[in-house]
């Protein structure tokens, strides 16, 4: 009995002009405002989506190879797209993020993006990175291995699965969430939270109205005894998931396209921008089972969430069960995890190793810069730019180090540093230590201290090229304590050391905690809550690279800094000048 659902496939046709060894992966992104169905309320709502689909196209390329993505805006929205993930070696100008590497596309124009995507493999994703587009606006960026012959080329370095499965979680609103973010914002609010979270773009069966024809829910087929290798992403705005298949169990073997230690696990946790690759052995008798994702909720005291379950549904194609055992046909469903349980999102996070392979860089022994960064929210007066908030109206807003970033308005941050013209863009002053030392992990401090009274800034943070940086990561319980995910673009960096509370290392004693064999490497990490991580890269490629905590919601109050790496000696290694038909403001 094969089980009957209301099933839409997504096709996906990329076209890949081959040549031998690396080719060039050609797409074209219109970006417009289709009307797609609500989730269980009559009609329609007009959102801002690539080529009229949610999620968009998924791009496939391999290593080494070049995208070039033709991107033309159609929507009344200004817009970019961020390559989550891609190193851009040499190409800082393809980033993305608004007004930190580039003025966005305006409407009616268009842009391309063209970079190589060399020396990472694995899951990634694109997403509009201007505004709360990006609630709409993503897809995935799948990166093989290299074609051709050399050793290793072609090959996964685990068993090779028999297929491949794209799982993209999502969030979504009954309603345009450009306009819910910019009303939100000038009244001092936070955007209320989504109408339903989704798999691939569907929000399943569980959202009680059945009788209506957008109940859509996700199907994977699979056939018994195969193996399929899930790449999920999490590209929900606000946020964190845990991620189930009934009657199946997981072997984690990449995170944040870095190739991890085979981890076995039945449940999955993943933060905003987080990508997991697992692979799931189809070993259950043949039938049809849930898969599920509830949302982890880390914050403490906690906040109003959405408490729901979304599902998608595996359904075994071959083997027809025999009726007795399968007497309904409703699918088995996994228990998840409590909303707040950080004892199994904290053992997920951190049994993630480094799977040491040859071709790996080692991790860097000797730090360059070294910086301590508490992360979190505290209170403020309302900033000009939210002209419905009254004047002496306290509002949330986001720091690290006690500023609270905010992007320039003339001119990109890359311009400015290409141009050496950074007066009236940013300054150089962003701290290597919080302004006071107090106890950031204790929720019982006095109010006055979550006061930053300091306005929005854009502060950078400069670096000699390849410079070794070495960052601690610490969330403050000024308003609450919460898990912030924490996104570098530009570079990996080896998650060296995590823990709750306040920090308190950086003595031998507290190094000795430091995994300095093999530590994962990540783009994105969830800083435990009323906890700390310490993080280390190499700044090997100039341009200006954000970093910022992936939760859109915290990033628009002012969660993020952008490191500007300088130059370095030779021609190869100096900032490149802009493309060619480069958006201007
Ligand atoms: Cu995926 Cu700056 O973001």
């Amino acid at each position: 009995m094969p089980c009957s659902w209301l099933i839409l496939v997504f096709a996906v046709l990329p076209s890949v002009a081959s040549v031998a060894q690396a080719a060039i992966v050609e797409h074209t992104f219109r970006v417009s405002t289709p009307s797609l169905p609500r989730v269980c309320q009559p009609g329609n709502v007009t959102v801002t989506a690539v080529n009229g689909r949610v999620p968009g196209p998924e791009i496939e390329a391999r290593e080494g190879d070049t995208l070039v993505v033709h991107v033309i805006n159609d929507s009344p929205y200004n817009v970019t797209v961020h390559w989550h993930g891609v190193f851009q070696r040499g190409t800082p100008w393809a980033d993305g993020p608004a007004m930190v590497t580039q003025c966005p596309i305006r409407l009616g124009h268009r842009y391309t993006y063209r970079f190589a995507v060399a020396g990472q493999e694995g899951t990634l994703w694109w997403h509009a990175h201007s505004s709360f587009m990006r609630s709409t606006v993503h897809g995935a960026l799948v990166i093989r291995p290299r074609r051709g012959a050399g050793a290793g080329a072609g090959r996964y370095p685990f068993r090779t699965p028999d297929e491949e499965k794209t799982v993209l979680l999502g969030e979504w609103w009954n309603g345009d969430t450009v306009v819910l973010e910019n009303q939100a914002f000038s009244t001092g609010k936070t955007m209320r939270n989504a109408d339903a979270y989704t798999i691939n773009g569907m929000p399943g069966d569980l959202y009680g109205c059945p009788e209506m024809t957008n109940n859509r829910i996700a199907k994977f087929e699979v056939s018994r005894d195969k193996t399929y290798l899930l790449r999920i992403i999490n590209a929900a705005l606000n946020t964190a998931f845990f991620f189930k298949v009934a009657g199946h169990t997981f072997t984690v073997v990449a995170a944040d396209a870095s190739y991890t230690e085979p981890y076995e696990t039945d449940v999955i946790v993943i933060a905003p921008g987080q990508t997991v690759d697992a692979l799931m052995a189809a070993d259950a008798s043949p039938g049809c089972y849930y898969m599920a994702i509830s949302s982890y909720q880390s914050a403490n005291p906690s906040l109003p969430f959405n408490g729901n379950t979304s599902t998608a549904v595996v359904e075994y194609l071959d083997a027809a069960p025999a009726p007795t055992s399968y007497p309904s046909s409703s699918p088995l469903f996994p228990t998840l995890p409590e909303p707040n349980d950080t004892f199994t999102a904290h053992q997920f996070y951190t049994s993630l190793t480094a799977l040491v392979r040859l071709s790996r860089l080692a991790v860097p022994l000797a730090v360059d810069t070294r910086m301590f960064v508490t992360i979190g929210l505290g209170f403020s007066i309302c900033q000009l730019t939210q002209t419905q908030c009254m004047s002496n109206q306290t509002v949330v807003v986001a720091t690290m180090n006690n500023v609270s970033f905010t992007l320039p308005t003339t001119v990109s941050m890359l311009e400015a540093q290409y141009r050496d013209t950074p007066d009236g863009v940013y300054t150089r002053d962003f701290p290597d230590q919080p302004p006071v030392v107090f106890d950031y992990t204790s929720t019982s401090l006095p109010r006055a201290l979550s006061s930053t009274g300091s306005p929005s800034t854009t502060k950078v943070k400069t670096l000699r090229y390849n410079a070794t940086v070495e960052m601690v990561l610490q969330n403050t319980a000024l308003i609450g304590r919460e898990s912030h995910p924490m996104h570098l673009h530009g570079f990996n960096f080896f998650v060296l050391a995590q823990g709750f509370g306040n920090y308190d290392g950086g003595d031998a004693a507290g190094e000795e905690k430091f995994n300095l064999v093999n530590p994962q490497e990540r783009n994105t990490i969830a800083v435990p809550t009323g906890g700390w991580a310490v993080i280390r890269f190499v700044a090997d490629n100039p341009g200006m690279w954000a970093m910022h905590c992936h939760i859109d919601a915290h990033l628009r109050i002012g969660l993020g800094m952008v490191f500007e790496v300088e130059s370095g000696p030779t021609p190869e290694t100096a900032l490149p000048p802009p493309p060619p038909h480069f958006p201007q403001c």
